[in-house]
């Protein structure tokens, strides 16, 4: 194995490295890095080698070569860069970190570190579930990122939110400022959250919050099924409507994950343009009919059938593929459904829940209770052997 050693530079460069990383990168006999972070050291005999795309054929090679490697990544290697990527392929890794841009933008903005949520866009979508008072720092993919993220505070209501663009610092080029035209591509975006009428952080967001066409779990029960389903870890929504179950379970926090299965095409469209808005781009959807369209995903620590009960092998197949130790909530309104839930319930035991709501609305000049079908609900654990 290589001696490798991986150096975090910033936007300040060769002046800005410390004495180690100095030492290690006069010592290196290969350098690697991005064209733009090899250009900012002096001339060194070593062989410079700048990434080629696809990175990890090309890095697997490296770090295999049995030569002195320094591997030059942006600010901390261990904070969304390739430090950790090296550690994990070669465990003796030294790393020798420079400040992080959060860190940087926090020292500048005043903000104690440990009061923000760090969500990356390099690579893929925002993924932010705002709240009033909650802070960011997105960690830009280029000069476009600062508009897509008040894109997407606008989208949700959080247009008054103090957005700052944060460019080139620690560098001689440093500029702190608001959202302009023309950023450069080196930035990151810091968001202090604030919205006139903000969507609850927790389960049972408004039903106008989405998008849908009458295939939604009311408000009410969606609350009571996220309470049974208890979020943490991948999540079967099937039958996903407008997705709401599955988009409340990922935005309970931000390591949970969530599949949803729907068949109807247009539905499963709504579902990914209701995700996005609501802060859970990542979420999987899966236009197909179950059982069939659940082959070969990932086994679930939690299922919810919202739709398709009735449907031959839907609850066998989610209750195989469940976790030993997995929840498993299953909503019937129709006598058909409900029958199924009696025989599961008389069969693998768990809590069987009937939820009645009923919502004041006007009748003449005065007021009535205006009463939705009664929901009955299945919540069962699976053993953990
Ligand atoms: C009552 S809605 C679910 C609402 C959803 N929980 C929500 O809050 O948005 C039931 C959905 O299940 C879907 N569905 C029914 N049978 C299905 C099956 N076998 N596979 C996949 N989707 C199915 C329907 O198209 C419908 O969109």
């Amino acid at each position: 194995m290589a001696d490798v050693v991986v150096v975090g530079i910033g936007a300040d460069g060769w002046p800005g490295l410390g004495e180690q990383a100095r030492e290690a990168v006069a010592k290196a006999e290969v350098i690697a890095g991005s064209h733009r972070q090899l250009s900012l050291l002096p001339d060194t005999p070593a062989e410079l080698r700048p990434w080629p795309s696809p990175l990890m054929p090309a890095l697997r090679e490296l770090l295999t070569c049995g030569r002195r490697i320094v591997v030059l990544a942006s600010g901390d290697p261990m904070h969304h860069g390739i430090g950790a990527t090296i550690a994990r392929i070669v465990p003796e890794v030294r790393v020798i970190p420079h400040p992080s841009s959060v860190s940087l933008a926090c020292a500048r903005l005043g903000w104690p570190v440990e009061s923000v949520t760090v969500v990356s866009m390099v690579g893929r979508p925002l993924a932010a579930v705002f709240a009033p008072g909650r802070r960011f720092v997105v960690l830009s993919e280029g000069s476009g990122s600062p508009a897509a993220v008040a894109e997407a505070l606008s989208a949700c209501g959080y247009d008054r939110s103090a957005v700052t663009v944060l460019e080139q610092l620690g560098g001689p080029g440093e500029r702190v400022g608001p959202i302009r035209d023309d950023h450069d591509p080196l930035n990151v975006v810091a968001v202090e959250c604030v919205a006139d009428d903000p969507l609850p952080i927790v389960p049972g967001l408004p039903d106008d919050a989405y998008d849908h066409d009458g295939q939604l779990t009311k408000r009410e029960v969606r609350a009571v099924v996220l309470a049974f389903l208890q979020p943490g870890g991948l999540l079967w929504d099937v039958g996903g409507g407008a997705g709401s179950i599955a988009i409340e379970w990922m935005r309970a926090d931000r390591s949970c994950r969530a599949v949803t299965v729907e068949r109807d095409p247009a539905r499963a469209a709504r579902i990914a343009g209701n995700a996005a808005r609501l802060g859970v781009p990542a979420l999987k959807v899966v236009t197909g009919a179950a059982p069939q369209a659940l082959a070969g995903l990932e086994p679930p620590d939690a299922v919810f059938i919202g739709g398709g009960l009735t449907a031959e092998g839907v609850p066998e197949t989610c209750w195989q593929a469940l976790k030993p130790g997995g929840r498993l909530v299953a909503t019937a309104v129709t006598v058909e459904s409900e029958s199924v839930l009696a025989r599961w319930h008389r069969d693998r035991g768990g809590d069987l829940t009937r939820l009645s709501v009923s919502r004041a609305a006007p009748v003449g000049g005065f007021t009535g209770w205006r009463p939705a079908m009664p929901v009955t609900i299945w919540s069962v654990r699976k053993d953990l052997t």
